[in-house]
Formats: C-alpha cells, sequence, structure tokens
C-alpha cells in the first residue's frame, strides 16, 4: 500500500529499507525517502509501518554491513 503519495513510497519500501539498511527511525525515513517532508500528512501512517517493521525484525539480526562472530 502506499504510505506517502507526494515521494510514492509503500509499506513494502519501508520494510525493505528496515531490513536492508538498518533505518530504525523517522528522521532516518525522512533522510532516505522523503517520507513525510513535504504534506506531512503520511507522518502518522509511516510511524506505524516503520515500528511494525522493527517488530518483525528477528532479535539477533545485528547490524547491517557488519560480520557475524565466527
Ligand atoms: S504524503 Fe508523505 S509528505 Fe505528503
Amino acid at each position: 500500500m502506499y504510505v506517502c503519495l507526494c515521494h510514492n513510497v509503500t509499506d513494502t519500501k519501508i520494510r525493505h529499507l528496515v531490513r536492508t539498511e538498518g533505518v530504525s527511525s523517522m528522521r532516518e525515513l525522512r533522510e532516505h525517502l522523503g517520507v513525510a517532508t513535504q504534506c506531512g500528512k503520511c507522518a502518522q501512517c509511516a510511524r506505524h509501518v516503520l515500528n511494525e517493521a522493527l517488530a518483525d525484525m528477528p532479535a539477533d539480526a545485528g547490524c547491517p554491513g557488519m560480520m557475524a562472530a565466527a
């Protein structure tokens, strides 16, 4: 579904960013996708999707880009 119409951002795009780039805050979402930087109507929905995506992350996911200990 579309979360931010001003910047064509979907919930799938947000979830992908959380998984692959380790995005974990609205500030980072704004920097990466421009969410909530124009009309701002999407802020609440974007925060909800972000929180859901973070809750779905496995506890031992670690930091993206970091190598796991052997
Ligand atoms: S809908 Fe996201 S800034 Fe307008």
